[in-house]
Order: C-alpha cells, then sequence, then structure tokens
C-alpha cells in the first residue's frame, strides 16, 4: 500500500538526496511519474493539490494514487509511493484526506501570524499521527502564487522561529521559504536568479537533520519554453530555480523538492509540436502519448541529475 514519508525522508537527509514531490491531476501525469520511478528505482511523493482536488475529484486522484502501487509492482518494481496532500489550508480538509486514505499531508499555515500557525499545524499533527499520517507545515511565505493567497514579495522563513515551530507542533517536515516560488515566472527581468542557500544553511544549524522541504522548485527548461513559442505558444521571461542549486539543496537536509510547473511545460510543448505538425490528429492519445513520453524523461532527468533519488528505492 501506500506510505507515509517518515523513514523516506530520514533516509534522504542521511544520504543527501531528496525525493520527487510530483504534482499530478490526470491518468497520463501519473503514468509518468510511476514510469519515471519504476525505471529509475526512485521512492516518490505523488502530490493532490487544491487545483487538482477541483479539476479531477479528491476521490477519484485517491484510487488512481492507490492503483499506482499495483501499476508500479506491474511495471516491475514496487517503489514506495506516498500520497500527499498539498497546501493543505483547513483542519477539516487534511482530515477527510487523512480518513480516506491519503498516507501525508500539508497544513499550510504560513499565512496566518506564528501563533495561529503554530496551533493549527499542531492540531493537524495531533490527527495525522493517530493516523500515522506524516504532515508537513511550513514557515515563511513563497513570492508569487501560494495557491489562493497572493504574496507580492518573500517573508524568508526567520531560522531563530525553526526550533520553536518543529518542537511546539511535532511536524514530521517542514517548507521553507528561500527565494523559491510558484509557477514558472520565478525572477523578474534584471532580477538575481538564486535562492538564498545561505538562509537554508542556518535554518540546518538550528534543527540538525530535520526534514526540510523546497515548494516552487521547478527550473523552466528553456528549451521547453522556446519550444512552447515556436508552435504558438506565447511565454515571456519565464525563468526558473536553477538546477545547480537545486542539486546542492538535495546534498543537504532538504529531502523533499516540489515540482509541478516543469511537467507542465513538458505536456505543452509535447502537445503543441503534435497538433502543429500533424493538423489530420484528433485522437488524443496521439498527442498526450506524446506528452506522457516527454513528461517521464522530464522526470527521469530531475531524479537522476538533480535529487539523486536513483536507486533508492
Ligand atoms: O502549489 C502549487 C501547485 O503547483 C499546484 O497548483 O492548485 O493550480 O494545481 P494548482
Ligand atoms: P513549481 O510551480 O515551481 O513547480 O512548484 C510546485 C509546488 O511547490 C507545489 O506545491
Ligand atoms: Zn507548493
Amino acid at each position: 500500500g501506500l506510505v507515509n514519508s517518515r523513514d523516506l525522508f530520514a533516509k534522504a537527509v542521511n544520504g543527501g538526496y531528496a525525493i520527487p514531490a510530483y504534482n499530478f491531476n490526470n491518468l497520463e501525469q501519473l503514468q509518468a511519474i510511476v514510469m519515471a520511478c519504476v525505471e529509475t528505482a526512485s521512492p516518490v511523493i505523488l502530490q493532490v493539490s487544491k487545483g487538482a482536488r477541483s479539476y479531477a475529484n479528491q476521490t477519484l486522484l485517491r484510487h488512481l494514487a492507490a492503483g499506482a502501487v499495483e501499476y508500479a509492482a506491474e511495471l516491475g518494481k514496487a517503489v514506495p509511493i506516498v500520497l500527499h496532500l498539498d497546501h493543505g489550508d483547513s483542519f477539516e480538509l487534511c482530515k477527510d484526506c487523512i480518513e480516506t486514505g491519503f498516507s501525508s499531508v500539508m497544513i499550510d499555515g504560513s499565512h496566518l501570524s506564528y501563533e495561529d500557525n503554530v496551533a493549527l499545524t499542531r492540531k493537524v499533527v495531533e490527527f495525522a499521527h493517530q493516523h500515522d499520517v506524516t504532515v508537513e507545515g511550513e514557515l515563511g511565505v513563497l513570492a508569487g502564487i501560494e495557491d489562493e493567497v497572493h504574496a507580492a514579495t518573500h517573508t524568508y522563513t526567520e531560522p531563530d522561529q525553526v526550533e520553536d515551530f518543529v518542537g511546539k507542533t511535532g511536524v514530521d517536515s517542514l517548507a521553507i521559504a528561500i527565494g523559491t516560488s510558484h509557477g514558472a515566472f520565478k525572477f523578474k527581468p534584471g532580477e538575481e536568479h538564486s535562492i538564498r542557500l545561505d538562509i537554508l544553511a542556518e535554518i540546518e544549524k538550528r534543527i540538525p537533520g530535520f526534514p526540510i522541504v523546497l515548494h516552487g522548485a521547478s527550473s523552466v527548461p528553456q528549451e521547453l519554453v522556446q519550444m512552447i513559442n515556436a508552435h504558438g505558444g506565447k511565454l515571456m521571461d519565464a525563468v526558473g530555480i536553477g538546477e545547480e542549486q537545486l542539486r546542492e539543496a538535495a546534498r543537504s537536509a532538504v529531502c523533499k523538492i516540489n515540482i509541478d510547473s516543469d511537467g507542465r511545460l513538458a505536456m505543452t510543448a509535447a502537445v503543441r509540436k503534435v497538433l502543429d505538425e500533424k493538423p489530420e490528429e484528433f485522437d488524443p492519445r496521439k498527442y498526450l502519448g506524446p506528452a506522457r513520453d516527454a513528461l517521464k524523461q522530464l522526470y527521469i532527468h530531475k531524479i537522476v541529475n538533480v535529487l539523486g533519488s536513483n536507486g533508492k528505492a
């Protein structure tokens, strides 16, 4: 069955690699994730966002993820699979996911006051741990789109708060804000394309070996942006986090790296190319199939060249 993230994170922190946390909203994305992880023998976290729940239905997504366990074994390797609620925004939603079979949840209280974040996160942890479900909390606010919360600027995680937060809440992992952001437009033109690995190092000193999570960690590969634009798309100034910075983070206590936007770009580029080059096609499998192949290659690339989770399943 599905597993929680506890053992996976302990091994990842000790081993100097990170587990991929890939968002999925449909069958093709899920297939690509599982195929990539089986081929590379990597554990994986399947993430369901608020947008995914309203697009595809939480129950359907949960059954797809449960089916993925069997699917992986059929493909040749029963890699560990976590089903994780991404950016849970209330105790009730987390409770519902926990009771229906998610093995991990995020309670995102990062937009609340520190005290309210602690109280809400602690309440979720108390409930989750009774069901052997692991919990991710967040301190600090990412710039850009935090689901419904639009933060114009970053509020970096305050290293002085992390020890108190993990102690008071009992969370299993902590998402931090060090300059990553959601979406495909992570830096403004002229802005330096770098994240604050110095703050990460400072955080690690306060909570040595504690599992850290990076949201907004897409790299926005320029060849995908160019491919989209070459086939009728219009993505201007799309830019992401450099792979070498993510690699460095993965070698540290960062043990979960969230990637969604890069998959969206890979799918869109592939679909645009097929529809542009073969205007006679109208069978969805003829463009979703190539999109799935492109996604799978992207996920393999991340695992092998950025996260280092290959061979860890
Ligand atoms: O946290 C952001 C993720 O990329 C999910 O976004 O709610 O549009 O699916 P979404
Ligand atoms: P990206 O938008 O950088 O892919 O981040 C996804 C994410 O953090 C999901 O929680
Ligand atoms: Zn996120």
